[in-house]
């Protein structure tokens, strides 16, 4: 994959050109557009695995690709994370069960350009504790993307997170981070959700990367389960995760995996 655009910093992030913002644009725009498409693919009794087949089938007759399948060994188009699964969830047999809350993530490739987004649903009924999660999650999201301009650290951006999602006596999943991407799926900096004000390198327009908090109702703890990939709380606590993908400008982010029916919420 060519990756040669625009320039690194001394930190070795890709510095992209204003030209460039118009692919992310696109490549986000399906990866939302399959998210908000989902929605009606959730409910009681339905299974991951068909979830992603439909989800498989609609990045086909968007005559796009999937980057998740192939990577590392990963043979989905989604990560469908249920409960107490962090991230990385495989689709399969299981079958959805009333209440039941789900993360899905879709990463798509159109014309050589990355769309990473990710976003919460519930199979039926939310109550009322998953949804304060689900909502806190949301808010650390949006709360960093408001952290990410010009000038601002990257530890500027985790320090608005990690500062939300503890006020709320919840805690940030440490063992995973955003990243990166571009041409690319995955590249520097590691976007942690957690830090220090002032810390870490500064953004510069052109920057792309995503930031995807995970977020648990109990401690932060994971592990991998023995499939080498579905991460879980360790204490089987709830955890919600939401994702975008954005662009640094001279002012606010651009976010490229907005949802163009304006959802995000799992019930409205
Ligand atoms: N989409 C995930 C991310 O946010 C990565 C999934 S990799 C997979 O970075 F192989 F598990 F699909
Ligand atoms: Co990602
Ligand atoms: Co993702």
């Amino acid at each position: 994959m060519d990756d040669t655009r625009g320039r690194l910093t001394k930190d070795g992030i890709r510095i992209y050109e204003a030209a460039d913002f118009a692919g992310m644009h696109v490549a986000g725009k399906l990866a939302a557009s399959i998210l908000d498409a989902s929605a009606e693919l959730v409910f009681p009794g339905q299974t991951t695995a068909e979830i992603d087949r439909r989800i498989t089938a609609m990045i086909g007759d968007a005559g796009a690709v999937s980057a998740t399948i192939g990577y590392k060994g990963y043979q989905h188009a989604s990560c469908i994370s249920v409960n107490h699964v962090v991230c990385h969830g495989i689709p399969g047999d299981k079958v959805l069960k009333d209440g039941d809350i789900l993360n899905i993530d879709v990463t798509v490739i159109v014309d050589g350009w990355f769309g990473d987004s990710s976003r919460m649903y519930v199979a039926g009924a939310l109550s009322r504790k998953a949804e304060r999660l689900i909502e806190v999650t949301h808010d650390a999201l949006m709360l960093g993307i408001e952290a990410a301009r010009p000038g601002n650290t990257f530890g500027d951006i985790g320090h608005a997170i990690q500062t939300h999602v503890e006020g709320h006596r919840m805690s940030v999943v440490r063992d995973f981070c955003g990243h990166g991407l571009g041409r690319v799926f995955h590249a520097p900096p590691n976007v942690l959700h957690y830090g220090r004000p002032g810390t870490g390198p500064v953004l510069e327009p052109g920057m792309f990367f995503t930031i995807e908090p995970m977020v648990n109702l109990g401690r932060p703890e994971t592990k991998i389960l023995a499939d080498d990939w579905t991460a879980v709380t360790r204490d089987k606590s709830l955890s919600a995760q939401f994702e975008h993908s954005i662009g640094i400008t001279e002012g606010a982010a651009e976010i490229f995996t907005l949802s163009p029916a304006g959802r995000f919420h799992p019930t409205y």
